[in-house]
């Protein structure tokens, strides 16, 4: 039976997990997680000063990592009010730290949406599958572990090609299972049998966050799967890179 990927079950499901997100996310990987927002943002260079989007952006964590790599103004969308509340309670915390102080107040792309605009970063509720953003307007459209949460993954990355611009770039950070021998077994069991009870013991959530999180990644096409799902959503010359011994990939295509 294949995973329930309701809007209303992964909203609730991300809502009850929203203010432990963050530790459990550091804490279950070892912090390996930031290493692979840092490979993104370094290997997917923003250029100029149009705006940056990360949708499923969640607490925003790679969203801040845009923008603390450059001068464009970014917009972190999500649809779980929750994870919007705390990423922008982060954001006030970093108020100031972030480059740029105050330029979307004088002029940034987005500075008339929502007042919460600090910084050059916006927090917006939207669904990935129906973004509130006219066509052509992103230089860089980005989704991390998110993808795969989204309940059609191609109308999800139609979505995500449509507000890019020409020549711009759509980067999918997705976890992905490793394949070398001993190493697919020995993370396969860890990652089927550890992880979901060390996170529901910490997040303590009724919508079962950590036994969804093996299934929806045991059922989510990976490697040139995924990558020929990016080129029929019409983006090009889509590359992959493994990070961490294939626990995460990273794929990237031009629109
Ligand atoms: C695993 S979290 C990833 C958060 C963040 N990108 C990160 O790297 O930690 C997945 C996020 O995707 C969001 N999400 C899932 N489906 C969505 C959709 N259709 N539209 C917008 N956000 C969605 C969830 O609310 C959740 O915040």
């Amino acid at each position: 039976m294949s995973v329930d990927k309701s809007g209303e079950r992964v909203r609730r499901m991300f809502g009850e997990i929203a203010g432990r997100y963050d530790l459990l996310n550091h804490l279950l990987s070892c912090n390996v997680d930031k290493y692979w927002r840092w490979y993104t943002v370094r290997k997917v260079r923003p250029q100029g000063s149009s705006p940056i989007l990360d949708v499923c952006t969640g607490t925003g964590d790679l969203a801040f990592a845009w923008r603390r790599k450059s001068e464009a103004d970014v917009v972190a969308a999500d649809f779980c009010h929750p994870m919007l509340v705390v990423g922008n309670r982060k954001l006030s915390n970093l108020s100031g730290s972030l480059p740029s102080e105050g330029r979307a107040g004088e002029g940034g792309a987005f500075r008339d949406m929502s007042a919460s605009n600090r910084d050059g970063l916006l927090f917006v509720e939207a669904d990935a599958q129906e973004l509130p953003f006219p066509s052509d307007t992103f230089q860089i459209v980005s989704v991390a572990f998110g993808l795969r949460n989204i309940s059609d993954t191609d109308r999800g990355l139609r979505e995500l090609k449509r507000v890019c611009q020409p020549g711009g770039h759509v980067a999918v950070l997705e976890f992905s299972m490793p394949t070398c021998y001993p190493l697919k077994a020995v993370y396969g069991w860890y990652f089927r049998n550890v992880l979901p009870k060390v996170g529901q013991l910490l997040a303590r959530n009724k919508q079962q966050a950590y036994n969804y999180l093996p299934e929806s990644v045991g059922e989510f096409p990976q490697g040139e799967q995924l990558a020929d799902r990016m080129r029929t959503a019409g983006l090009s010359g889509v590359r992959y890179y493994s990070l961490t011994l294939g626990i995460a990939t990273l794929y990237v295509g031009k629109k």
